[in-house]
């Protein structure tokens, strides 16, 4: 798989890996588990993080931005033309215009990280001529690597995974997360946490994104609603619960919530009971 060799100048140059969703997958494998190196020899000595707060309630540390760079630069030496959205740089210069973009999430879940509580994840969808092809969910800590690629399903650590086979709400255990950056949405938002902790068997808020649909992609949650996320928080996991068999639409069960950021995930039997209690709050 390592694919660098000797150029003519002997110096080391990565021999091009084909940009199939395959090939590209391996290329976001490497760049998450660069990050995911960074990230863990950094939580277990916080004290020398500097952190800033980019908005309220919106915090970036050195880590974020380490890792981003060092996922960057591992595309960069395979894929130098493609384009990229990482959250902490935004648009690479062919980001608009490639028809490849790595959507890049360094740190999912910098609050816990920052607290150290261990649960995070790097985040890497890659589309292709706008079309999510290949996604990956890596935590780091637990050392557990979520991978889809387009028509192929979806692996945690070489086992294929799937969403639950839950056929009615009343037992199910659901992943959520407050509006805490958008409180203007608090209100409703707590209308239909109402309804549907009325209805289901408990509620989780574990505090990542990607990590919530990789949990609903592998069954481990049996669905997951959140309002407003970017799309570096979302490309890769809605890939991979779609992979695993899994439904994604936005509140209104819509398939808008690329452009809403407003997320609703579930098995294909119990979306639309999810999806009603939603609507009607
Ligand atoms: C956040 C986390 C959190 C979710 C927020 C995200 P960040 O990402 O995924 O669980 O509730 O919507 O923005 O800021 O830690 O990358
Ligand atoms: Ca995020
Ligand atoms: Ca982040």
């Amino acid at each position: 798989m390592e694919s660098a060799s000797k150029d003519t100048r002997g110096s080391f140059a990565a021999k091009k890996t084909p940009a199939t969703p395959k090939g590209l997958l391996g290329i976001a494998v490497r760049a998450a588990r660069a990050a995911g190196e960074i990230i863990n020899r950094n939580f277990e000595d916080r004290d020398h993080i500097t952190v800033q707060e980019k908005a309220k309630d919106d915090l970036v540390s050195n880590v974020d931005q380490e890792c981003e760079i060092a996922i960057r630069k591992v595309i960069a030496r395979y894929y130098p033309e493609h384009g990229v959205l990482a959250e902490e740089s935004g648009y690479s210069q062919a980001g608009q215009d490639s028809d490849y973009l790595w959507v890049i999430d360094p740190i999912d879940g910098t609050a816990n990280f920052l607290k150290g509580i261990p649960h995070v994840a790097v985040s890497i969808g890659i589309k292709i001529k706008g079309i999510t092809s290949v996604g990956v969910v890596y935590d780091p800590i637990r050392n557990e690597m979520f991978t889809a690629a387009k028509g192929e399903g979806a692996i945690l650590n070489n086992k294929k995974i799937r969403v639950s086979d839950l056929k009615t709400l009343d037992t199910g255990i659901f992943a959520t997360a407050f509006p805490f950056r958008q409180r203007q949405h608090m209100e409703h938002y707590r209308k239909i946490l109402t309804r549907v902790m009325d209805r289901c068997s408990d509620i989780r808020r574990a505090g990542a994104a990607s990590l919530d649909l990789a949990y609903v992609a592998a069954g481990r949650m049996d669905g997951y609603f959140e309002l407003c996320l970017k799309p570096w928080d979302f490309c890769a996991g809605e890939l991979l619960v779609r992979e695993a068999g899994g439904i994604i639409t936005d509140f209104e069960g819509k398939p808008e919530y690329a452009k809403n950021g407003n997320i609703v995930a579930a098995n294909p039997y119990i979306i639309q009971n999810l999806l009603r209690e939603i609507k009607a709050a």
